[in-house]
């Protein structure tokens, strides 16, 4: 398995999983460079979504693939937003581009008056990754990571993205954004589900 297709045309991620594979041999080529175009992500788990991405970019490129799935999921609120966690706020007005950015201060918004008054602020960033050899693979690998914080009112910290600036770490004393891009890897939801991909391709490696 020296190609893998990643199911996701995020700069970001494309950069994280290279740096994380490359020491195992693995090239890792988006989806889009191979025309593959995005996956539907119609499903109520995280781990449904990322798996049909997966078989999506497997099955039209012929090549091993993977995918992950992420978002922030809420005590106080059962587990919202959860897989909605990029959409929380709702689909960008019609004939407008989704710019990141605004998205991000609507879902932020809309989070931030859904907990006022709740003491409960715990929520933690879930991320799960699979990966298939083939589009039928019935033996995935599945790898998973959790980083639990406190929800805080007033944005603090201008890293990260997402929902970063409200996101506490009460041992650390700061807010995800507040963090440098390489500790938050390190220690990060994906950082940990990517770091249980290694260590299975590498079992997997040790053992052809
Ligand atoms: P996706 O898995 O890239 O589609 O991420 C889903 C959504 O979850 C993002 O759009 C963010 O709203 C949220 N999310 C996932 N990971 C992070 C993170 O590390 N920081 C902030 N928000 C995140």
């Amino acid at each position: 398995m020296r190609r893998l297709v990643l199911a996701s045309s995020n700069a970001g991620k494309l950069r994280e999983f290279r740096q994380m594979l490359a020491p195992l041999g693995i090239e890792v080529v988006p989806q889009s460079a191979l025309c593959v175009p995005e996956a539907d992500e119609p499903h109520d788990t995280f781990i449904e979504n990322a798996l049909a991405k997966a078989r999506h970019a497997s099955g039209r490129s012929g090549l091993p693939a993977f995918a992950d799935d992420s978002g922030i999921c809420v005590d106080a609120l059962n587990g919202a937003p959860g897989v909605l966690s990029a959409r929380y706020a709702g689909e960008p007005p019609a004939g407008l581009p989704a710019a990141r950015e605004d998205q991000d201060r609507r879902n932020n918004e809309k989070l931030v008056s859904a907990l006022r008054g709740k003491d409960d602020r715990r929520a933690h960033y879930y991320c799960v990754i699979v990966l298939v050899r083939h589009a039928e693979d019935p033996e995935p690998l599945i790898a998973e990571g959790r980083w639990h914080g406190k929800l805080i009112a007033t944005p603090r910290g201008a890293n990260g993205f997402g929902y970063d600036p409200y996101f506490l770490l009460p041992d650390l004393g700061k807010t995800a954004a507040e963090l440098a891009p390489e500790e938050k890897n390190a220690i990060s939801h994906r950082g940990r589900a990517l770091a249980q991909l290694v260590a299975q391709l590498r079992v997997m490696g040790n053992a052809e």
